[in-house]
């Protein structure tokens, strides 16, 4: 799903964030990314969701070598990924329905086939008394459902989430795990950053970790 060979990636003419970076992820997969404030959790994730080009090596997701795709694979392929990012990026004037049915939206689809399953997802993530609510109106948690939601309406194979519960309380990071852990048990391949050890503590997800411009593979954790 996800491959790496001898990566590397600076920004201009500073350091190695990532410095020969070889990593593979099978499809099906959960792992977390763990690595302190700017080791390079962020530009990794990029490269991966396609935001971002690494400056040596190859990256190849869901089978495809991404320096050989065409602009027009490039985006399909972008549609396969679901991004959750740190700071939600809800789209303030639409509401929490407009904001998750918008990736269909934008890939052509008529509401009268997706509006069925905007709000049973909706409901999935304890939103459905809220679809009509501005984001500005929702609690972090909340927003951060709607997040998580629009990312996963187009039932992405792979699912990149950047620190998604650095803004809700630990109660409700752990439910929005457990969230992105029912969707891995259906098939989806999730990657996802934190530098909370509470939350991957709580899982058996095996934990990359990012230091010194390296990816290594921690030692597995006892569940709590
Ligand atoms: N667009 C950018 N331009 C220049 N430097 C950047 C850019 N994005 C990140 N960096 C630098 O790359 C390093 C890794 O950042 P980042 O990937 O955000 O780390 P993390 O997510 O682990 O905190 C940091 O030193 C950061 O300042
Ligand atoms: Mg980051």
């Amino acid at each position: 799903m996800i491959r790496l060979d001898h990566v590397s990636l600076r920004y201009e003419d500073g350091p190695d964030v990532l410095s020969d970076v070889n990593l593979h992820l099978a499809e099906g997969s959960f792992h977390f990314l763990t690595g302190p404030s700017g080791a390079g959790k962020t530009s990794l994730l990029k490269l991966i969701f396609l935001a971002h080009r690494a400056s040596a090596g190859r990256v190849s997701i869901m089978g495809h070598d991404i320096a050989t795709l065409s602009r027009h694979q490039m985006s399909l392929t972008r549609r396969q990924i679901g991004v959750i990012f740190q700071d939600f990026r809800l789209i303030d004037h639409l509401s929490v329905y407009e904001n998750v049915a918008l990736p269909l939206k934008i890939a052509g689809q008529r509401e009268g086939r997706y509006q069925k399953d905007v709000l049973e997802l909706l409901q999935w993530v304890g939103l459905g008394q809220r679809i009509d609510a501005l984001p500005a109106t929702l609690s972090g948690g909340e927003k951060q459902r709607a997040a998580i939601a629009r990312a996963v309406i187009t039932r992405p194979r792979l699912i990149v989430a950047d620190e998604p519960t650095g803004n809700v309380d630990p109660e409700m990071g752990l439910r929005l795990i457990r969230l992105l852990d029912e969707l891995n048990k259906m098939g989806t391949t999730i990657l996802l950053a934190t530098h909370d050890q509470q939350l991957w503590t709580h899982f058996a997800h095996p934990r990359l970790h990012l230091e010194a411009a390296q990816v290594h593979m921690a030692k597995p954790q006892e569940a709590l």
